[in-house]
């Protein structure tokens, strides 16, 4: 099995090479015969040679590379993020993932609540324009779009998931009555999918006053599907309730090809870039997303429990309360897959 390996920009480049040794490592321990390769795709080849996502770049993954890995994407000396959309929606539109799954754990609990967010449509559909007098926009519009067919594929997908997984509830989070024409159609074609699922059973909340409830107490929640800006920010709440950002990661599938994208939920962090102390957990973790997506989660377990026990010692880095770095976590995580 192949894997594409994007580093990326900032942390991305520090937190990504840090946890491939333990891929490695699980690999070979359980004889899953992977392999990977190193794409410099990022700020420095845009920079360089206005390249983001090379021409060639959406055959090659969807013919060779089942997988990919990705750090994170954005730079200082590139403000408007033309490389990052470039790259990472290019990859999303362009190999159709549709599904962002984004499991989070909140802190105390040991129940993992699946969120799904739909990845291509919506307010990310790239509809919009400007109308400028002189030389400022007065007018400036994104458009929402979405389409039956990818709102139907996506929730069918996310309940079968969820079903499957041995859970029993599943809240859309919409705002159908202020954005009622896609949020309308959200409605009806989750209600309609639900028929299909009789163990399951579905509610439904506006997103403002689900992010109220979340926050305060997200105990009743198993599943959640959201279109995409919406899913978006509500997955930021995910990972403060998991303990922050270093923690959180993402998967991005398109269900028929089997073609995935593992990536940690945080960015390139230009703070603290270039100092050793970017946590790499929430790298690792997209790592356990990936061996699970790839049919292996007897190979992402021990290193799901790796990383609990390490973060809970000295060894973690400081945005976890420890004094360690990049590089002690990870060599901590590795002493216990030996041991495990
Ligand atoms: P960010 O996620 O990079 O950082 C937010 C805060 O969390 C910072 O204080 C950072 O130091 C901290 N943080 C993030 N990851 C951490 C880690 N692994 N360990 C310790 N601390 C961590 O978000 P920000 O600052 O809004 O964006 C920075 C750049 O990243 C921008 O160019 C942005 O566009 C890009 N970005 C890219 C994403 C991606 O590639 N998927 C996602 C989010 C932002
Ligand atoms: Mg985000």
């Amino acid at each position: 099995m192949r894997i594409a390996v994007i580093p990326g920009d900032g942390i991305g480049g520090e937190v990504v090479p840090a946890v491939l040794p333990a891929l490695e490592l699980l690999g070979d321990h359980f004889g899953l015969g992977l392999s990977y390769r190193i794409f410099d795709w990022g700020a420095e080849r845009w920079l360089a040679e206005r390249v983001g996502l090379p021409p060639d770049a959406l055959d090659l993954l969807a013919s060779d590379y089942p997988a990919i890995l990705l750090g994170a994407l954005g730079d200082p000396r590139i403000p408007d993020m033309a490389h990052g959309r470039d790259i990472l929606l290019g990859l999303r539109r362009g190999l159709d993932l549709y599904v962002n799954y984004r499991p989070f754990t909140p802190r105390g609990g040991d129940r993992t609540i699946a969120l799904f967010r739909e990845n291509t449509q919506g307010l990310y559909a790239g509809v919009g324009g400007t109308v400028s007098h002189g030389r400022h926009p007065a007018v400036a519009i994104d458009e929402c779009v979405y389409t039956r067919e990818t709102v139907e594929k996506f929730l069918r997908y996310c309940l079968r998931t969820l079903s499957e997984s041995g859970r029993e509830r599943v809240t859309l989070v919409h705002k159908s009555n202020a954005v009622p024409h896609t949020g309308r159609l959200w409605q009806g074609v989750f209600r309609a999918e639900l028929a299909g699922f009789p163990g399951l059973v579905g509610s439904e909340e506006y997103v403002d006053s689900f992010c109220y409830h979340l926050v305060r107490d997200p105990s009743p929640y198993e599943g959640i599907v959201a279109s995409n800006l919406f899913g978006d920010i509500v997955s930021d709440i995910g990972a403060a309730l998991m303990g922050g950002l270093g923690l959180a990661a993402s998967a991005s599938v398109c269900p028929e090809t089997g073609c995935a994208l593992f990536e940690p939920v945080h960015g390139s962090a230009p703070d603290i870039a270039g100092r050793g102390i970017a946590n790499p957990y929430a790298a690792a973790t997209a790592v356990a997303l990936m061996l699970d997506h790839l049919g292996h989660p007897r190979a992402a377990a021990p290193l799901r429990r790796a990383l609990a026990a390490a973060a809970r010692t000295d060894s973690a880095t400081p945005d976890l309360g420890g004094h360690g770095t990049t590089g002690t976590f990870m060599a901590d995580v590795m002493k216990r897959l030996e041991k495990d």
